[in-house]
């Protein structure tokens, strides 16, 4: 079964058995039958997977779909089925003045997968909205709920990637949205392009219309070039270090933003263009022009050559500054 359709990387890798689940009893039931005894892939929206081979299992590609909302004094609580399009709910939550994930507008995949690395952008992540999930257990075959401290969120991670690798089938998401006004501006980049449309007031709508329109200019579309957004993580490194290359750089002005008093997040992108990697290609394998910490294909770059590439990219960084990205993006 070819997955080409079902990656954002549009790599042409393949699956030994596909299938596609609608409700959560249907993923009861498959995990009843026999076709489950071989490794076990699940799919949301392929936005944020590479496949550098063959998938030699089963694929589960998430459909479950349907959104709801109950609204309560302050907040309104809004339930999406895993197989939702991220951008589908925010703009259900937009459209009725549920605040909260408006700066996370245009973030590619499925809300069933938005746990898995703590989604986030803008100055926004969903461990602020996420009340809780429910999901799957393959283990014990039976649905669990996991509060938003189970979940064991932090910058791109979950338990969903580390502890609990692979047990739980996420089925939907329960957000809980601010009713009140919560205008988050934390991140320059929204304010410049407020002011630019001379929006002094902006509602709910301006903000996920700003920040899609600066997403679309900075990050290629993956229907016409493959790829999977940010390949690598901002690198978290000890204020200390921070200082030591700025000593021993002094002419290179180091972008990154203050954690707290001894940990800094530097920029991934700035650290990749700072190696000459920016816009650069190697076959149909390359980095970004306007943001090169996303990778794309060309058009008919494999999964190894964007991996290769990858590597070589990390193994500059790492020369260069002594700092090891790591992948944000999942390897198969
Ligand atoms: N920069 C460069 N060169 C580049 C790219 C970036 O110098 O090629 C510098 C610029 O100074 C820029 C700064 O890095 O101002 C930050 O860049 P940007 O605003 O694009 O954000 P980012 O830190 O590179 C993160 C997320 C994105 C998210 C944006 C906006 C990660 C790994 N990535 O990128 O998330 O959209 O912030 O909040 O945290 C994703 O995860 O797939 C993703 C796109």
């Amino acid at each position: 079964f070819s997955l080409k359709e079902y990656n954002t990387f549009g790599v042409d890798a393949f699956a030994r058995q596909f299938v596609e689940i609608h409700t959560e009893d249907e993923l009861i039931h498959l995990f009843s039958q026999p076709i489950v005894k071989q490794p076990i892939l699940i799919l949301g929206g392929g936005s944020n997977i590479l496949f550098t081979k063959d998938f030699e299992g089963l694929v589960i590609k998430m459909n479950i779909g349907g959104i709801s909302h109950t609204v309560a004094e302050t907040s309104a609580i809004v339930v999406a089925g895993a197989g939702v399009v991220w951008n589908d709910l925010v703009w259900y939550c937009v459209d009725r003045h549920f605040w909260g994930v408006e700066n996370m507008a245009l973030i590619p995949g499925t809300a069933g997968a938005a746990p898995v690395q703590n989604i986030g952008a803008y100055g926004a992540e969903l461990k602020d909205v996420l009340l809780s999930c429910r999901a799957f257990d393959t283990i014990r075959g039976e649905i669990s709920t996991f509060d938003n401290a189970a979940c064991r969120f932090s910058y791109r991670e979950s338990i969903f990637k580390n502890e609990a690798k692979g047990r739980y089938i996420i089925t939907s998401v329960t957000l809980q949205l601010s009713l009140k006004p919560n205008i988050n501006t934390s991140y320059g980049a929204i304010n410049a392009e407020l002011s630019r449309r001379n929006i002094a007031q902006p509602t709910i709508k301006d903000i996920a219309e700003v920040v899609s329109a600066i997403r679309t200019e900075k990050l290629p579309d993956p229907s016409t070039i493959g790829n999977s957004g940010s390949f690598f993580k901002n690198p978290i490194v000890s204020t200390q270090h921070l200082k030591q290359l700025q000593s021993t750089l002094p002419d290179m002005n180091f972008v990154y933003y203050q954690l707290d008093d001894n940990w800094v997040k530097i920029a991934a992108g700035w650290l990749i263009e700072q190696c000459g990697w920016k816009g650069k290609r190697v076959g149909d394998a390359g980095t970004w022009k306007n943001q090169a910490l996303v990778l794309v294909n060309h058009h008919n770059a494999s999964g190894s050559d964007i991996y290769n590439l990858s590597e070589q990219i990390i193994q500059d960084v790492n020369e260069r500054f002594g700092i090891t990205l790591e992948r944000e993006v999942n390897i198969i």
